[in-house]
């Protein structure tokens, strides 16, 4: 597998109620390349809410800062690509979401049944811009024909840097396979880079994917939950970096508690840090309920499939404030390390 495929990007997806700023920061300290906020709506950012401007918070570690927007309304996507252009340094707009919520107002993956309209969004947007927009779609609505194709011509056309495409329509949700094949014929169709999405779950899942589809990025969502280390993991697997992790590993049980401790910790570190700085700000209630919303989420993801998890989920529902949370994750993990060793070394 190593030294099969030359070096891409890899990229943290997007993904709301996962990809707050201290898992994009850790994603980063773990390999990745590129990450790009939860999807925030055009319509909440035009009328100055707070929880979702919260949502598209950034910090200098992370560069280039992509906050990825959706509506269904172009005068509040075009708005909202204004009031971001000077903290942004690409726009990303999604036209992928599958979420009846949002598909319900004709944004998201919906627009993709209207490639006049969206091709249209997305032209005002980069007229307006003055920095670079990328765009990340579906390969159709699964209803009608499949037209990413056609779309990622028209949306280059207009101006658009880069596209990603989730190789899945929007009726299928996240059912089924991701097409790479379909993915391939778009990267062969468009000259600007295109960013292959969906099923990407380790270094092998990784080098097939690029040998089918030939991309120039490849983007990683649902393996990241939890295990944001699979980035340094297939970098170091492909051979595409050489340093060794901060964690220690020496048996595979033993390597996933050990890496997913150290990425605990670091979590807690970066996400504590954060929030001492939002407390100096205004909106401190708003950011102390989502910080332990998030750190709940994060709390089942980072211990989900480990030997002893099912058992401690029911202790994490008991669980609720945010401190509480950290030293019990903290210490189921430790335990989980420290039992791998006695093992290995009774071994
Ligand atoms: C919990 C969750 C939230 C998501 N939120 C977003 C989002 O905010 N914006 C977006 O473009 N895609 C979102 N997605 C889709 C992912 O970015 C990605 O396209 C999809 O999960 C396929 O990639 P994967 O097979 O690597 O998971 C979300 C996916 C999940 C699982």
């Amino acid at each position: 597998m190593a030294g099969e495929v030359e070096q891409v990007p890899l990229f943290l997806a997007p993904m709301a109620g996962v990809t707050d700023l201290a898992f994009r920061l850790l994603a980063r300290e773990c390999g990745a390349d590129f990450t790009i906020s939860e999807f925030t709506a055009a319509a909440a950012l035009t009328r100055q809410d707070s929880k979702s401007w919260h949502k598209l918070e950034s910090d200098p570690r992370e560069t280039p800062f992509i906050p990825q927007i959706f509506g269904g309304k172009v005068e509040e996507m075009v708005q909202s690509c204004e009031l971001l252009q000077d903290v942004a340094d690409l726009i990303d707009l999604n036209f992928g979401c599958p979420a009846p919520k949002v598909t319900r107002h004709c944004a998201g993956a919906a627009l993709m049944g209207r490639p006049d309209e969206l091709v249209g969004m997305v032209e005002k947007c980069v007229e307006v811009s003055k920095v670079p927009i990328t765009v990340k779609m579906r390969l159709g609505t699964g209803t009608e024909r499949i037209n990413a194709l056609e779309l990622a011509k028209r949306v280059q056309d207009v101006g658009v840097e880069r596209i990603c495409v989730h190789g899945r329509t929007l009726r299928q949700r996240y059912s089924g396979v991701a097409d790479w094949q379909a993915i391939a014929e778009i990267v062969d169709a468009v000259d600007i880079p295109v960013v292959a999405n969906g099923d990407i779950v380790d270094a092998a899942s990784a080098t097939k994917c690029l040998q089918i589809t030939g991309a120039a990025g490849l983007m990683i969502g649902r393996s990241a939950i939890g295990r944001p280390t699979i980035f340094q993991q297939i970098k170091s697997q492909l051979d595409w970096d050489s340093s060794p992790p901060p964690w220690s590993p020496t048996s595979s049980i033993e390597n996933q508690a050990s890496a997913r401790l150290w990425a605990w910790r670091r979590y807690v570190n970066l996400d504590d840090e954060l929030n001492e700085l939002r407390q100096k700000s205004s909106s401190e209630e708003v950011e102390a309920h989502l910080l332990s919303k998030n750190r709940l989420r994060h709390a089942f993801a980072f211990t989900k499939e480990l030997p002893g998890s099912k058992a401690f989920r029911t202790e994490l529902h008991s669980n609720r404030g945010a401190m509480q949370l950290s030293t019990s994750v903290e210490a189921f993990l430790v335990e989980l390390v420290t039992a791998s060793k006695n093992q290995t070394q009774q071994d």
